[in-house]
């Protein structure tokens, strides 16, 4: 695997193997086991946006791994000064042995891998966010003991989360159901492809999507970038929540999954929220696991 741009780019054998290693990681690190697996590599970590997990297990990960990460903030870069994205692939091709990139738009990502010549991993884009999903199919397989077969149903806005939901959802074999309201669809093309690929239900209607769910899924209503949409999305989503009595028509033992930050009393209630902290903490956590299979896969071996 060169980069990790979206997951329709990785195959289900690909997805399977990067859960692999990542449980193996995660069983070595809680053992006390290093792999110093990217000693002398660096990681140039750019953010146009905010975060918490991804920045920090991606910091941590490349440490793990005996490498080290650089955080690039896009206000300091001159990529924030409007020097060409094209540009700055070339520039750092020749500093660094692959980029972690947080931003907007999902053709910058693809504009980094064409033009530059080290792995690029995707840290969130409005399109998509495959690092994420690969924690949460982690998580999902440790819970629930295996992936395939399970009913997951994301409940919110179909964009970046609910579009790699879909893809990794139907490429590990799950049913895949999404409640949004009729405006916030997600991905035209990934819907087809899930349609033509598995079990795959998008509807306004959330009893009917979370109805025998083994897996519930919510985010914020307003993404980053949306932040001035808030006060309108609020009242555009309410109802697309996770509480008990959603909680009532999914499958006995439904796992709550969120990517987090958690807005609770919106997308999620706090009691829900709490009572299945243990689930969205390990999800969390997973993010540092699964991305670091994900570095090996992609940096290992490249200089
Ligand atoms: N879930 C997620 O990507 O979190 P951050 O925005 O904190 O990185
Ligand atoms: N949909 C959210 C996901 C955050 C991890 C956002 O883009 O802000």
């Amino acid at each position: 695997m060169k980069h990790l741009l979206k997951l329709m780019d990785l195959s289900t054998e690909e997805i399977i193997d990067i859960l692999n290693l990542a449980d193996q990681l995660k069983y070595e690190k809680k053992n006390g086991i290093e792999h110093h697996i990217l000693k002398g590599k660096t990681l140039g970590m750019i953010f146009q946006k905010s975060s918490t997990r991804t920045r920090v297990s991606f910091e941590v990960g490349m440490y793990d791994l005996g490498g080290q990460a650089l955080f690039l903030s896009s206000r300091d870069l001159q990529i924030g000064r409007g020097e060409p994205v094209e540009d700055t692939a070339r520039v750092l091709s020749r500093y660094l042995d692959g980029i972690m990139i947080r931003t907007f738009e999902q053709k910058e990502v693809e504009t980094l891998a064409q033009y530059g010549s080290i792995p690029i991993i995707n840290g969130l884009t409005d399109y998509c966010h495959p690092c994420q999903v690969l924690a949460d199919l982690m998580t999902i397989r440790e819970h629930k003991g295996h992936i395939s077969g399970n009913k997951l149903c994301f409940i919110g806005d179909g964009n970046n989360m609910a579009n790699s939901l879909i893809v990794g959802g139907i490429k590990t074999g799950m049913s895949v159901a999404i409640a949004c309201p009729k405006e916030h669809k997600p991905d035209a093309e990934i819907m087809k492809w899930a349609s033509e690929n598995g079990s795959f239900l998008c509807t306004d209607n959330v009893e009917e999507a979370a109805d025998g769910a083994d897996v519930l899924y919510t985010d914020v209503w307003a993404s980053m970038g949306q932040e001035e949409e808030a006060a309108a999305r609020k009242l555009k989503f309410a109802g697309y929540q996770i509480n008990e009595k959603i909680l009532g028509v999914a499958n006995p033992g439904c796992m709550v999954q969120h990517c987090l930050p958690a807005h609770r009393g919106e997308e999620i209630t706090a009691d829900v929220f709490e009572a299945h902290a243990n689930e969205l903490f390990d999800e969390a956590e997973n993010r540092l696991h699964a991305q670091k299979a994900v570095l090996v896969r992609c940096m290992a071996g490249n200089k």
